[in-house]
């Protein structure tokens, strides 16, 4: 099996002036690799120019975390702030780049999901006093209880994204992503499950999204119209992971038309599984998002070989895979011929976080 003319797979997405040469790509993925400097290991960095030679159309960094007081949520996260870390990405964006990839920075606060002592000024800060039901899976004690954050952290957090966004220009990036999925601080103010303000800043989805707003708005200033703003969103996160984030198809929906009216560019979507049905509805995440938004949507969840691809590109326009394309550097090859492949399990992906340099 090889590209045809109707292969959707196989085809060219534009996103303004953006070409990506086929429609899947390299989810983002933490790989709590670095040392001091807040620079990713050198295989860390190479894996991602290797992804890109093997035929992704599009490579994510790692959550890149952005002020030094309270957004890094794990050890050894990347930063990209600094010269000497604008300097370390450089030569591995040009090279992505090279291969005919689209190179994208996502970055990410991990607002309450943080660890004591990770952060080098060690402050935990989100929009309510809140911690979530279940204990820190790394340090087997509850979270630190956050502080409620005042209009002065919103300020200082959003500088924060914006000169992280700054970083990701100055190295040359296509894009940069807001994290706004998977329970962390974005999402905590989009989410009633962890927003419980009594200000501007909560209560109703147009007051939740209020501070989304707000940081968009900084980030999209420092981001040339050249290059591409994207934010990622999810129903789930990754503590209290059975909670849905959102009521229902119709608090999601009206979240995601107030997306639309943003300045960005496409919604890359985050689901466990692509095909699960949403919402006590017959229709699955990119359904219910394509329904709300004429901006591009990115998928990804479980999907791992050619028929998954094509099933979920019926809904959106590009494929993102993390767990099949960490683990197989052939995989865009082996989906292009159809090959049988496997549906990885998480633990198998705990190679990522260790020394193993992966092929
Ligand atoms: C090792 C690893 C690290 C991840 N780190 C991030 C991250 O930094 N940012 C993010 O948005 N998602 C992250 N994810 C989630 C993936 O991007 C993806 O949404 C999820 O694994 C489901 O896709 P899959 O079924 O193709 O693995 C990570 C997943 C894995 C396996």
């Amino acid at each position: 099996m090889g590209a045809s003319k109707n292969d959707k797979l196989f085809s060219e997405l534009r996103i303004n002036n953006i070409i990506f040469k086929n429609r899947l790509g390299v989810a983002p993925m933490t790989r709590m690799s670095s040392g001091q400097d807040s620079i990713p290991r050198k295989d860390v960095l190479d894996f991602l120019v290797r992804r890109a030679r093997n035929g992704a159309a599009v490579v994510y960094t790692e959550a890149i975390v952005t002020d030094y007081e309270s957004a890094q949520g794990y050890p050894r996260q990347s930063r990209l702030v600094t010269q000497r870390q604008i300097e370390a990405w450089k030569p591995i964006v040009e090279a992505i780049k090279k291969e005919g990839a689209v190179a994208i920075m996502q970055m990410f606060h991990c607002g309450r999901v943080a660890a004591t002592g990770v952060n080098p000024a060690s402050r935990v800060i989100a929009p309510s006093p809140l911690i979530p039901a279940q204990n820190n899976p790394i340090t087997g004690s509850p979270y630190p209880m956050p502080d409620e954050m005042s209009l002065f952290d919103m300020q200082h957090v959003m500088w924060g994204f914006a000169d992280t966004a700054k970083g990701a220009i100055a190295a040359g990036f296509d894009g940069v992503e807001l994290h706004c999925a998977h329970g962390y601080l974005m999402n905590q103010f989009l989410s009633a499950y962890s927003n419980q303000r009594k200000d501007n800043y909560g209560g109703s989805m147009e007051n939740r999204f209020r501070y989304v707003h707000e940081v968009i708005g900084v980030v999209r200033k420092v981001i040339p119209q050249d290059r591409l703003f994207l934010i990622r969103i999810s129903n789930w996160g990754v503590v209290d992971m059975d909670v849905s984030l959102f009521a229902d198809k119709a608090e999601w929906q009206e979240m995601i038309r107030l997306f639309s009216k943003e300045p960005i560019d496409a919604i890359s979507l985050s689901t466990y599984d692509y095909k699960q049905k949403a919402f006590g509805t017959d229709k699955n995440m990119a359904q219910i998002t394509r329904e709300a938004t004429k901006l591009p949507i990115f998928i990804c969840g479980k999907i791992h070989d050619r028929l998954s691809a094509e099933e979920a590109l019926a809904d959106a326009d590009l494929v993102l895979s993390a767990k099949s394309i960490l683990l197989n550097p052939d995989w865009v090859e082996d989906v292009r011929v159809g090959k049988t492949l496997p549906v990885r399990k998480s633990e198998e992906a705990n190679i990522a976080y260790t020394d193993t340099p992966l092929a």
